[in-house]
């Protein structure tokens, strides 16, 4: 049986892009009610561990300049950005560095007092706007503070939302677990906005939260909304081993040096103006490719790597501008980055894919806007450059919010509520999953999958791997892991990390599908038996569609405004 409670806006993610949402529609209307739903703890949103910067145009005057951030973006997409979106993005961000400082946002200054913005990869202008090394968390503290001040913006923190509910022409509501007490709810509303970022966990060596799986995506395509560009994973050059935690762009960007075994900065082979500081995509092919070439170190956990070396920095500047990392690499590792190399990996860090949107972050359904990592509204293409992501968070947080409520404003839902959807999906979360049998261990099952996705769908893809990787996961889903071993009705854990697996099962289809069929090379997705990048046949989008046989492809149109796609050299 279900509960019911009513919102106008419902925003499904309580990190950088879900607070943005939630500030933005609290200000233009007071009224407005509000509900935030997070599986976590606000302050526990992965957005929390952003470490680098923010990527903004501020110092036009010293030199820099948006024209320039764009054809950055666009350049680092490997030209699969939606020309028009990267704009957008550039435009918009300026202004939002200074509301959050308004906001109370510590950035870090320069001696002559204006905010600091250091090196990042892929820029031809120092433009990543950085508070020390904690920029997730200090903006994820300035937002949450702001959203304090707003009576009608409401946390509904550690509730799980299981699928949205829409009726043929609009959104009506969701379904949800409040994990505290294992009450099952409907929150009927309006307008949904999707931030319930990305989901790296997918993985298993990976950057994110643990709390990052695909649960937003997945009730998206369910509800029917296509998945885009899902085959296009970043992978960090450096994660650090053996954990995965990330080490900042920013400690490049500081000036340090990725070295092999034999003691060269090997970017010199791959990158030879912007070394260290060529775009993710570069920089960790490089890294595997050395490492297939015999010049890795291996790690005490036998895994081959590099190092990255930041000792020529010194203590004083480690500490001041990348003290999380150095406690990372002690804590982590036992290594003081001022004292020794640190040994790290490509890692999986963020997914250029998600819910396919316009540039307003409207998603195919009326009512339902995504924005931030879960969002797919082609800014990063098939490659994201560094800092450019709390940016997009920021930047449709805000868009997505206003056009909601304008939504809300205009919107009557006159038909009788789809209630035979609630009974429907209480036989799917609770019969088919909560009441299951089976005997394989499904946390057994979900580290497998998470080993496949690594395995074959890591930095270097080809077909005949990936399609191993399919049948893999298809067998595994195949097998009886759909049940749920502890009934307890509080804080049931093992509940809502089998419906996490459920969800992460559909997901890495949907990536495996997209690397299948797109038989080129474009930023990170390096294909070893499509090594160019074919425009002719590949610049175009790939849609993904629920099915309950085969999903179904589609292909969508890049937006080139002016940027012709040419080789891109660093
Ligand atoms: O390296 C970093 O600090 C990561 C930043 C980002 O992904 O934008």
């Amino acid at each position: 049986m279900t509960e019911f409670i009513e919102y106008d806006l419902l925003i499904v993610g309580s990190g950088i892009a879900g607070l943005r949402a939630a500030i933005e529609s609290a200000k233009k209307n007071n009224k407005l009610r509000i509900a935030v739903i997070s599986k976590v703890q606000a302050m526990r949103s992965h957005s929390v561990s952003a470490e680098g910067g923010t990527a903004a145009v501020l110092f036009e005057d010293e030199g820099d300049n948006m024209e320039s951030h764009i054809y950055d973006t666009i350049k680092g997409s490997d030209f699969l950005a939606d020309q028009d979106v990267a704009e957008k993005l550039c435009l918009e961000i300026p202004k939002e560095i200074y509301q959050l400082e308004h906001w109370g946002m510590p950035w870090s200054r320069r001696k002559d007092g204006k905010i600091s913005q250091r090196n990042f990869g892929g820029y031809s202008y120092p433009r990543a706007t950085y508070a020390s090394d904690k920029v997730g968390f200090f903006e994820m503290q300035t937002l949450y503070d702001t959203c304090l001040k707003f009576d009608n913006i409401k946390f509904f923190n550690e509730w799980y939302v299981t699928s949205i509910i829409h009726d043929e022409e609009k959104f009506r509501g969701v379904t949800a677990i409040e994990i505290s007490t294992g009450t099952f709810y409907t929150i009927k509303g309006t307008a949904l906005i999707i931030a319930s970022g990305g989901a790296g966990r997918m993985y298993s060596y990976s950057t994110y939260a643990l709390s990052s799986t695909p649960d937003g995506l997945d009730m998206a395509y369910r509800a029917g909304m296509a998945l885009k560009d899902m085959e296009f994973v970043q992978f960090h050059p450096t994660g650090i081993l053996p954990s995965g935690i990330l080490i900042t762009e920013g400690a490049r960007g500081e000036g340090g040096y990725l070295i092999n075994k034999n003691g060269e900065r090997f970017m010199k082979r791959y990158a030879s103006k912007k070394m260290e500081l060529a775009p993710r995509d570069i920089v960790s092919r490089a890294i595997m490719t050395e490492i297939k070439n015999d010049r890795g170190f291996t790690h005490e956990t036998g895994i081959k790597c590099m190092q990255l070396d930041l000792r020529h920095i010194g203590d004083e500047i480690i500490k001041e501008k990348l003290g999380a990392i150095r406690e990372i690499s002690l804590k982590f590792s036992n290594i003081d980055p001022s004292k020794e190399p640190l040994y790290i990996r490509p890692v999986c860090h963020y997914m250029m894919g998600g819910i396919h949107t316009n540039i307003n972050g409207a998603t195919e359904i009326h009512g339902i806007w995504a924005a931030g990592e879960a969002a797919c509204n082609s800014t990063h293409g098939a490659n994201r450059l560094g800092a450019n992501s709390t940016s997009e968070c920021i930047v449709w947080g805000k868009i997505t919010a206003n056009l909601a409520v304008d939504y809300i404003a205009k919107t009557n839902l006159e038909r009788q509520f789809p209630t035979h959807l609630i009974d429907s999906e209480e036989k799917r979360i609770f019969d088919n999953i909560f009441r299951g049998k089976g005997k394989e261990n499904p946390y057994e099952i979900r580290e497998q999958l998470t080993n496949v996705l690594n395995d074959k769908a890591y930095v270097y893809r080809n077909e005949l791997e990936l399609i191993e990787g399919l049948k893999k996961i298809r067998q595994l889903r195949s097998t009886s892991w759909k049940h749920v071993d502890d009934h307890a009705k509080e804080y049931n854990t093992n509940f809502i990390n089998v419906m996490e697996l459920d969800s992460m099962f559909r997901v890495a289809e949907v990536i495996l599908l997209g690397a299948i069929h797109r038989k080129e090379s474009r930023g990170s997705h390096a294909r070893t038996d499509y090594p160019q990048r074919d425009d002719k046949n590949f610049l175009h989008h790939t849609l993904i569609y629920h099915n309950l046989n085969e999903p179904i492809m589609k292909k969508h149109p890049v937006t080139i405004t002016k940027y012709k796609p040419v080789e891109r050299k660093y």
